[in-house]
């Protein structure tokens, strides 16, 4: 039996604020889509008594969502989902002309959420069906709200015949400062129905691109670190009390130790709030089914009343499971 030490810290006030000044090794990704749910050409269930329902079917899931989805699996990457604050239409026939009066005003559609950190990325994948031969205006909306200059800006979409259809180009223009790079056109239908031909599709592409995070245990083992980080960030208990194993302890610089139940209380209640992280340097070791991570990770918190940006020594221990990597002392 392990001997169970505390190793991994909680901040708290007394810790010196001081921000590190190292560059972060692989660059944070972003994969950023708006796709729509409801009615759609080509796909889904025909719902009875539908007006489109000579042409189009029903679906769950938007066709963009689920080719996001397979992107940020293959990279790492966390999703964000473009939403505006009028929703789109379910209906197939009424959504064809919400998006024509788009097109004929320009529109600048609201949107309903910030992405808050998006200094601390990269790389930023942005997805959208095709509309009338055009990504949808939101898009325009979603790329006037940030500063991108700097950063890998890379389109991807879903369409039912037009491809890229000059979007790749139009996001270039718009992003003059940005690096973008090439995108990927996937038919909707194709990310909707046939989950094998999306992924070989994406992998090619993003292994064209050199954007494929590789495959390795150490890979694994920063994106099981990572997965735990934004799970404190989202107060995902549920995901931290499956990637932290029981018995897992949690030491205050102050020498306080929790269990991981009441630590996760503490995030649950709104004792402890993370909102960022960077990690900095990680260095992976890992012999047979164990590993372990060491880092400096700068976290933006609130904890126990006092804000600040904290960076900590982190010295993490990962034991594989059934292929999965989980944290422990
Ligand atoms: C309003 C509207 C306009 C569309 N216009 C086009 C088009 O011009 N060219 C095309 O290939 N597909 C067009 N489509 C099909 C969508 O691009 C395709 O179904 C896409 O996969 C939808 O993605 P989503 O499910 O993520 O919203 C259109 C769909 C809608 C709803």
């Amino acid at each position: 039996m392990r001997k169970l030490l505390a190793v991994i810290f909680i901040l708290i006030m007394i810790v010196p604020a001081a921000i590190a000044e190292e560059t972060v090794s692989e660059p944070r990704i972003l994969v950023a889509y708006l796709s729509r749910a409801g009615e759609n050409y080509n796909v889904g269930t025909v719902k009875e008594g539908s007006a489109s329902a000579a042409y189009a079917g029903y679906i769950e899931k938007g066709n963009t969502a689920i080719l996001a989805e397979t992107i940020a699996e293959a990279t790492g990457g966390d999703l964000f989902a473009i939403t505006t604050v009028i929703p789109y239409p379910d209906d197939y026939a009424t959504m064809l002309q919400a998006a024509q009066d788009e097109i004929d005003t320009d529109a600048r559609p609201e949107l309903a959420g910030t992405v808050e950190n998006m200094d601390d990325y990269g790389v930023i994948f942005i997805g959208y069906p095709i509309w009338h031969g055009r990504m949808p205006q939101a898009i325009y909306t979603f790329l006037e709200s940030y500063d991108l200059s700097g950063k890998t800006v890379i389109p991807f979409n879903t369409h039912e015949g037009s491809g890229q259809s000059g979007t790749q180009q139009v996001i270039a223009n718009a992003l003059p400062g940005s690096t973008v790079l090439q995108g990927l056109a996937v038919r909707g239908k194709t990310a909707q129905e046939d989950p094998d031909q999306t992924q070989a599709l994406v992998n090619e592409w993003l292994e064209g691109l050199g954007m494929k995070r590789a495959n390795t245990e150490e890979a694994q083992v920063l994106a099981a670190y990572e997965a735990i980080q934004q799970a404190m960030i989202d107060k995902d208990i549920e995901t931290l009390d499956r990637l932290y194993l029981d018995g897992t302890t949690f030491t205050h610089m102050s020498g306080k130790i929790q269990t991981k139940k009441e630590f996760f209380g503490e995030i649950a209640d709104g004792t402890l709030n993370y909102f960022r992280y960077v990690i900095h340097d990680p260095q992976i070791t890992v012999e047979g089914n164990e590993a372990t991570l060491s880092a400096s990770v700068a976290l933006t918190a609130k904890v126990y009343g006092a804000s600040g940006t904290w960076t900590l020594p982190v010295n993490t221990h990962f034991t594989k499971i059934d292929g999965q990597w989980y944290a422990h002392n």
